[in-house]
């Protein structure tokens, strides 16, 4: 691997433990605020994202190379509304999706085969991630203030399961 596709591939392991870090910290004002469901949902992507950079972390030494990990940053803990939590997920996936592409071109440019074949799973898993979160944005949106059909969302986001959300977890 080159130098440079293993400093981007670190740094996208410091990327996924943010988004971890993130999703933890959107699970937290949610059921703070007692919407439980969403919160379990955010519970596990948080999880989802931890096992994504544990993807990379393996892969990182399966190709026999030193991992040497970075601090995470603080993440947002201050949210509108749960559809301004579920806005700011969104933002984040899409922005990891951006990096996932530029790592991907990297690898390419640089003919790091191995790196792009990891990289692949990646891009498959932000499209789905990205419509999952668009998907609940978009419900948001549709129900506005009317509690009850908060409360209805909430219960439908609580029911989420290990397939059932952004991701399926592989490499979890
Ligand atoms: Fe691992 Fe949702 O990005």
């Amino acid at each position: 691997m080159t130098k440079s596709v293993l400093e981007a591939i670190t740094r996208q392991i410091t990327a996924e433990f943010n988004a971890s870090f993130s999703y933890l910290a959107m699970a937290a004002w949610c059921e703070h605020h007692k919407l439980m469901g969403a919160g379990r949902w955010l519970r596990m992507q948080s999880q989802e994202e931890h096992g994504h950079a544990m993807k990379l972390f393996n892969f990182v030494l399966a190709r026999d190379h030193a991992v040497r990990l970075q601090g995470v940053e603080q993440p947002r803990s201050d949210f509108d509304s749960v559809v301004a939590v579920f806005e700011a997920a969104l933002a984040q996936e899409q922005e990891v999706s951006r990096n996932i592409d530029a790592l991907y071109e990297l690898a390419f440019t640089e003919k790091v085969f191995a790196a792009m074949t990891e990289l692949q799973w990646f891009i498959t898993e932000q499209v789905e991630e990205e419509k999952s979160v668009r998907e609940i944005v978009a419900k948001f949106h549709m129900v506005k203030d009317d509690p009850a059909s908060i409360l209805d969302l909430d219960r439908e986001l609580g029911a989420r399961g290990p397939e059932a959300g952004a991701g399926s977890g592989e490499g979890a």
